[in-house]
């Protein structure tokens, strides 16, 4: 059969309300153009992000039920500890309530003022928590991988030669952990192949360097390598994950993503004192070492979780689905990243609309129309996140590239969902030349995309 399903069946529902387009004009203008201000109500199909939104399995809920809500001890604990050693085969497992909990307590440990981490590219979070300890975040994507609308199987992989060149320029001594984000989100959620992942592990072998993995979309990525990488297509996607893991001295997951769950998170690794020490730490900001910020539950339904990722049927149907959503834009006249990436569809705005320049925010002005359109949210990622006021009332500095994120949540839409929002996004298109730019009205110093106010210029 041709068409990919969706490998479930509902069991139970939660109705998604529409709105009328009067009804939208009015929650945007008080929500100040900024779609993180809508109220979930006001949002029809809602693509802001694939963490902690998608949908539990039945197996999962019945996990919950089972959940031990010791404080110290809980079996709960031993499930989830016992799956993610299978997974990663790393000997000590720290549950976090997120990702960032885990890169918070990671980059204490780690990270001292002038120190440099490499990634392929560091998610916000990430490179926050790297800047806030005084390190710097270098960023070490390969350069022919940087272009949008170029197809390459792998354009998420570490730039070796770079990485090379980084510890040269610094000094080893620098240089406290190298890390590898898969899939690559920020870069458009591409995949980083084994071949270019055992290379960084040869560099780090070479400098003696720990080597960890931001391993939040670690399924998607295994998931891409059974399909694109030579060699690969016979082995089942855990298989190939769990090789990944051991490829690397630790890993922190935000288990939002690929542990199917709503909340959590985990930091792994190899060295026991290093454990010590973040574990030390967890208990200041987390919790005991048994829960980490977790109930009992949580534990129990992402041991579940993450039995359920590497499943094949499961996984062709979620990277197909972003496919079959970029299909839809490029059928509209909408160029996308590409290849898509397993997670998500990056609308390209400034192809889309050449008319508003980096400063009007073009991005935006496309991530409010899908809303107004079909009551679709995705988010932008361009100059309203990335820019930066300049002085004395010059344009803001222009982000690289202006796109718009439409996040798919696990298990949450079905096909025609899907098709839905290619029609909206077929809409926006044929009108595009009407679209306006906007302005910034107030805007807070730290990540504004999240709470700046706006206003539509005059057309
Ligand atoms: N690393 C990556 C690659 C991520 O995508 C995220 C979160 C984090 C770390 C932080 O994890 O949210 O559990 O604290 N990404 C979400 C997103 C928020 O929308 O892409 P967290």
């Amino acid at each position: 059969m041709r068409t990919i399903i969706e490998p479930f069946r509902v069991k139970t529902v939660e109705p998604i309300r529409s709105t009328t387009r009067e009804q939208r004009v009015a929650a945007l203008a008080a929500a100040g153009y900024n779609v993180f201000g809508l109220t979930s109500d006001d949002v029809l199909i809602d693509l802001l992000t694939d963490s902690g939104t998608g949908a539990m399995s039945s197996e999962q809920w019945s996990a919950m039920m089972r959940g031990d809500e010791s404080y110290a001890g809980a079996s709960s604990f031993r499930r989830f500890e016992a799956v993610v050693k299978e997974l990663t085969g790393f000997e000590h497992i720290i549950p976090t309530h997120q990702g960032r909990a885990a890169e918070k307590i990671l980059f204490t440990e780690l990270v001292n003022a002038g120190d440099v981490v490499p990634n392929n590219t560091h998610f916000d979070t990430t490179r926050a928590n790297v800047e806030h300890q005084g390190g710097i975040a270098r960023d070490l994507i390969k350069p022919e991988h940087q272009a949008l609308h170029v197809e390459a199987p792998f354009k998420g992989e570490l730039d070796v030669a770079a990485l090379e060149e980084v510890i040269a320029e610094h000094g080893r001594e620098r240089v406290p952990l190298v890390t590898v984000t898969v899939t690559d989100n920020s870069g458009g959620g591409q995949p980083v192949s084994l071949a270019n992942l055992r290379e960084v592990r040869a560099v780090c072998d070479r400098h003696g360097l720990p080597l960890f993995l931001d391993a939040a979309r670690f399924a998607e990525n295994a998931w891409f390598i059974v399909k694109r990488e030579e060699g690969q297509q016979d082995r089942h996607p855990r298989d190939v994950a769990r090789e990944v893991f051991r490829l690397a001295d630790g890993c922190w997951i935000s288990l939002k993503k690929d542990g199917l769950g709503n909340i959590g998170g985990v930091l792994a690794m190899n060295d026991a004192d290093l454990a010590e020490r973040c574990r030390a730490m967890l208990i200041l900001t987390e919790g005991f070492p048994t829960y980490g910020g977790l109930a009992g539950r949580d534990l129990d339904a992402l041991a579940q979780g993450l039995t359920e990722v590497t499943e094949p049927d499961y996984l062709a149907y979620r990277v197909r689905t972003a496919e079959y959503l970029a299909e839809l834009a490029w059928d509209a006249g909408v160029p996308t990243v590409r290849p898509p990436g397993g997670h998500a569809v990056y609308l390209d705005a400034k192809e889309l609309l050449p008319h508003i320049p980096p400063h009007e925010l073009p991005a935006q002005a496309l991530a409010c129309e899908l809303y107004l359109t079909g009551g679709v949210r995705g988010v932008e990622i361009g100059t309203l996140m990335f820019g930066r006021p300049q002085p004395d009332g010059a344009p803001d500095s222009p982000a690289r590239h202006e796109l718009v994120r439409l996040a798919l949540p696990r298990r949450t839409y079905t096909q025609s969902h899907v098709d839905y929002v290619g029609e909206v996004i077929a809409d926006v298109a044929a009108r595009a030349e009407e679209l306006r730019g906007l302005r910034i009205v107030s805007q807070p110093r730290w990540l504004r995309h999240f709470t700046a106010q706006l206003e539509p210029l005059p057309g």
